[in-house]
């Protein structure tokens, strides 16, 4: 079988089993089994593969018609522009989730802690975290960004921060980024309680000087019982910690909220993914403390309210 023949008959079957996305999927599984890029794929339609490869890449397209996501079955996505490794352990980065990224850093630039505006140059140590940060993909995207940000991972699953551990070290950031594992930001609140599994172990004057810049967070927002309406692909093979928040789905923001209200400095910035019918209901925990001030809420391409950034009232 040559390339073009390869590529026709994985696009045939994923396209049978109505894959969305068909093509694509087809040449990513290909550059994967091949170990090359797209270029090199259409430029060699003649090239044979040898038994082995060929059968590697219809067993990928097998397990894609099977409906695993094809960033497990390549290992990897793209999140702000950097490769991340993702396993099933992880959520796969979202696009949506870039909204994060760019509200927050509109929040700081505006603020001019980004940088010194006049020199261009990195100003005083900030301190982020990051709540449940899964794959990694906002702490490690936020500390290339800042590279004077000292920021705080927190994740209750550990096989999950094992690959967000990961991902830092690719993107040489792992020595400013403590990993806890935690129940949101309790690892961090509380300097007595143990910090499970933080291979990193965090001094306790690190800890206990609870004072951040900036907290961000993509929190499971899916309600149990809307498990039936996702897709297979997101349902059957991404971790069910990443995806539920409860009964309702909201639960888990009151919580947040609180302990970021605690943690934040004066001025201190929030800013929080939203599900896809959330908004109302996490907007009005803010509007009911009067401890927040600039709340605002970003549409995401979809016309989706899907960021609410706001402010630690002084
Ligand atoms: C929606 S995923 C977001 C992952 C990543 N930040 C992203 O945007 O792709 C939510 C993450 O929160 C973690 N998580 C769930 N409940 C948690 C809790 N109570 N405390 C800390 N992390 C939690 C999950 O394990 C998962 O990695």
């Amino acid at each position: 079988m040559d390339i073009r023949a390869a590529l026709k008959e994985g696009m045939a079957q994923l396209r049978a089993a109505q894959i969305p996305a068909h093509t694509l999927a087809a040449e990513l599984l290909l550059m994967h089994a091949l170990g090359r890029d797209r270029a090199w794929i259409y430029s060699h339609p003649e090239e044979s593969l040898d038994p082995a490869t060929a059968e590697k890449f219809l067993a990928l397209i097998a397990r894609r018609v099977a409906g695993e996501p094809v960033q497990y079955l390549t290992g990897k996505q793209e999140f702000w522009g950097l490769e991340f490794e993702v396993t099933p352990a992880v959520l796969i980065p979202r696009p949506e989730t870039e909204h994060v990224m760019e509200v927050a850093l509109a929040r700081l630039g505006e603020r001019g802690i980004k940088i010194h505006m006049d020199t261009g140059a990195p100003r005083e140590k900030l301190r982020v975290a990051d709540v449940g940060t899964g794959s990694g993909c906002l702490a490690v995207a936020l500390a290339c960004e800042l590279p004077h940000a000292e920021v705080f991972a927190t994740d209750i699953s550990a096989p999950a921060l094992e690959i967000a551990r990961r991902n830092a070290a690719r993107h040489g950031v792992a020595d400013r980024i403590h990993f806890l594992q935690c129940d949101l930001l309790t690892g961090v609140t509380n300097a007595d309680s143990p910090i499970v599994g933080a291979r990193h172990a965090v001094p306790a004057s690190t800890r206990d000087a609870s004072q951040f810049d900036l907290i961000v967070s993509n929190p499971p927002y899916i309600a149990r019982n809307e498990a039936a309406q996702l897709q297979r692909e997101v349902r059957d093979h991404e971790p069910h910690t990443a995806l539920f928040g409860g009964t309702t789905g909201v639960e888990i923001y009151q919580r947040l909220i609180d302990q970021a209200r605690g943690l934040l400095r004066d001025r201190g910035i929030l800013v929080l993914e939203l599900g896809y019918d959330s908004a109302e209901h996490v907007r009005a925990i803010f509007d009911a403390q009067p401890a927040w001030t600039n709340i605002a809420i970003t549409m995401d391409l979809a016309g989706i309210p899907r960021v609410l950034a706001a402010e630690r009232a002084r």
